[in-house]
């Protein structure tokens, strides 16, 4: 029997056999069980119950920009967030709350026209608040957790939590969230400064610029593919300096505008990436002793040792 029979009832936006690729940035990964679209909590909630019962495993995916996921797929529900979690709430004195489906792009377009500052660094982060909160995302030396007040997430039996920032635990691109799936984010609550327009845009421009000239964000990424093994120590450098940029397998390339990135050229499969994720990282750990961990999340598939 179809393990999944009756969840289009639940879930009108469902997509059967729809490819993990479809919804990364990476355009990597074989077919999952289905992907579907919730619209509100409800329907979140009544998926959640169905999969539980189902023993189904569901993961979020979000923009599905931090993610790599296996050649062959993932044996569960992939959710992506519609209409409910794409809200934006504007309150009193610079705070405001974001839906968890809510993309960094239009928050902080949302912010600049508001007036308020503080997060023009997310302006070009292709995530979404929820995936970007779990994993505590940042860029120019600062990141969504400093400015971060509460969440709002489901758990298990579907019960509505109210979370504060410090519970997260967040550090430099992690939180106590990461990695696991017991919490779904709903929205977030953050403190934003009030601030002249203009700056907001000017800031969001110059940060844009930056990555423009120094990251290959019109290719297909993951972004950074290790965190920096230490303050003031960029992985890409490292890797850099060692001469890895352009090397390949298949169609998985280190890129040669900024070494941290690996691009798929087009047909890259999971297996190649992670060959050459393997590569690199053995290459820097015998060249230099600094063993690299790997920012991005892999699902169904494992680093070599
Ligand atoms: N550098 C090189 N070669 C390279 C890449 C970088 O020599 O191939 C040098 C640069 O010239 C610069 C230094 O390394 O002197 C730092 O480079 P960059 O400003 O690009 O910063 P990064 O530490 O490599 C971090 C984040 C990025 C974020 C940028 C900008 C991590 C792992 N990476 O990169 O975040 O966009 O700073 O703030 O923390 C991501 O999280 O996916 C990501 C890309």
């Amino acid at each position: 029997m179809n393990p999944l029979a009756g969840l289009e009832t639940l879930v009108p936006h469902c997509i059967f056999g729809a490819p993990a690729a479809s919804c990364t940035t990476f355009r990597v990964g074989g077919p999952a069980w289905a992907l579907c679209e919730v619209q509100t909590v409800g329907e979140f909630r009544a998926l959640s119950t169905f999969a539980i019962e189902r023993h189904c495993p569901v993961r979020i995916v979000g923009k599905g920009s931090n993610l790599l996921f296996g050649d062959d797929g993932f044996p569960g529900v992939l959710v992506t967030l519609g209409h409910d979690f794409q809200r934006i709430t504007i309150g009193q004195e610079g705070l405001f709350t974001a839906g968890a489906g809510v993309s960094l792009a239009k928050l902080a377009n949302t912010l600049a026209r508001a007036g308020l500052g503080g997060f023009e660094f997310v302006a070009q982060i292709p995530g979404c608040v929820g995936g970007s909160v779990a994993v505590n995302a940042g860029a120019f030396g600062q990141d969504l957790h400093s400015r971060l007040l509460s969440v709002r997430a489901l758990d298990l039996r579907g019960l509505e939590v109210e979370l504060a920032a410090a519970a997260l635990a967040g550090c430099y691109r992690t939180t106590a969230l990461k990695g696991h799936q017991d919490l779904s984010l709903i929205e977030a609550t953050f403190q934003a400064v009030p601030m002249d327009p203009e700056v907001v845009l000017k800031k969001q421009g110059e940060y844009g610029e930056y990555r423009r000239r120094t990251q290959p964000i019109n290719q297909a990424s993951a972004g950074c593919v290790f965190k920096n093994p230490g303050k003031g120590c960029s992985a890409g450098a490292l890797i850099d300096k060692l001469g890895l940029k352009g090397l390949a397998v298949g169609d998985a390339r280190v890129s040669d505008k900024h070494a941290n990135f690996i691009v798929n050229l087009g047909k890259a499969r999971a297996r190649d990436i992670v060959d050459l994720i393997g590569t690199v990282r053995g290459r820097v750990y015998t060249e230099t002793g600094i063993l690299l961990e790997p920012e991005l999340e892999l699902v169904g598939v494992t680093l070599p040792a």
